[in-house]
């Protein structure tokens, strides 16, 4: 038997060195000294042993089993230790490391001019409006004063839908539903994106944006008209700045006007931005023809106004020397980043 104890002693020890993890070491332990461990099974053994060598055998046994117990506690401590180790080096972090910087998304250069422009009609009162893009023929022309086969649709090449439905071309298309669900005063712009089959060039796009702008009430001039976009004018470019109207034709305004505002760049002296005129046109504008009224269901006899549409690439190309429209709809990244802020 005592052969045996040695025998089991040996090949515990030999075996206990190659366990490395604490559930390992639980196993072990159960199989040796658990309730059926080996190490019991001897105590258990020692029924068959002749009395007197009984409690030599039973001290024996015990000494195996303290020596194993310290042994699987000195290991176990070790396994602990290099476990914390190894999670501790998993976990190292270097707090000298240079940060990571999180890139967040910028205003488009379009929305930052837009926003602005938002801005100053909202301080004189307007309310920012919103119209579909995908436009009736009534409301993109015929409400217009652009009746089907009239030679104004050529000032306008349209993307048709179907003989019904297209693409707007102008955000006028927003005054037509408006006056008709609007009662005066109005005062209203509607910005958005609008469509023509133009060729692309540096100054066309086949999608370009325009802010409209129409204020309906009783007594409404064309004074009133030029002080708006007067103040406009001031608070984009700065108060030196100068407007001017030259007459033009629109079928819904009458009279109708184009303007332009002294160029900011050069002051009006004649640079590149300009072309050398001193002078960039900004919009088209006008008093509402009374037959769009009546078609509104507005009374012309009552009720006045005008209107204005606002080119906002053109707004934004020149206020930041962009010399290509086409990098407005590019997205690339290194020319959007710039506008950042
Ligand atoms: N819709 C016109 C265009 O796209 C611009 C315009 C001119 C709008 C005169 C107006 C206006 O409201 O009164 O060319």
């Amino acid at each position: 038997m005592k052969e045996q104890l040695e025998g089991l002693r040996v090949q515990a020890l030999e075996e206990l060195k190659t366990l490395e993890s604490p559930k390992e070491l639980e196993d072990f332990r159960v199989r040796y000294m658990g309730k059926k461990g080996s190490v019991t099974g001897l105590l258990r053994g020692m029924g068959a042993l002749p009395a007197e060598e009984r409690p030599v055998m039973g001290q024996m046994v015990n000494q195996l089993r303290q020596e194993l117990e310290d042994a699987v506690t000195e290991k176990s401590q070790a396994v602990q230790a290099a476990l914390q180790k190894e999670q501790l080096a998993k976990e190292k972090l270097d707090v000298t490391m240079p940060g990571k910087k999180t890139a967040s998304g910028g205003l488009h250069p379009l929305n930052v001019v837009l926003d602005d422009i938002i801005d100053i009609f909202q301080s004189m009162g307007f309310d920012v409006i919103d119209g579909p893009e995908v436009e009736t023929d009534y409301y993109c022309f015929q409400a217009l004063n652009v009746p089907e086969d009239h030679p104004a649709r050529d000032m306008q090449d349209t993307f048709y839908l179907t003989d019904n439905l297209l693409l707007r071309t102008q955000t006028s298309a927003a005054q037509a539903r408006t006056m008709e669900t609007a009662k005066p005063p109005i005062r209203v712009i509607c910005p958005g994106r609008v469509y023509r089959a133009d060729e692309v060039d540096a100054t066309h796009s086949p999608v370009f944006h325009q802010i409209e702008g129409l204020v309906i009430d009783k007594g409404v001039t064309m004074c009133d008209l030029k002080g708006v976009l007067e103040q406009f004018a001031h608070e984009i470019y700065g108060e030196d700045t100068q407007i001017r109207f030259r007459p033009s034709f629109f079928p819904f305004t009458e009279p109708s006007v184009e303007v332009d505002v002294t160029c900011s760049a050069c002051g009006g002296k004649g640079c590149r931005v300009c072309k050398g005129a001193g002078w960039i046109e900004i919009l088209g504008a006008g008093m509402v023809h009374p037959r769009v009224l009546e078609m509104g269901g507005i009374d012309p006899e009552e009720y006045s106004g005008f209107a204005f549409g606002i080119g906002l690439d053109r707004l934004t190309t020149t206020r930041y020397k962009i010399s290509d429209i086409r990098l407005l709809f590019e997205n690339d990244l290194r020319f959007l980043e710039q506008f950042d802020r």
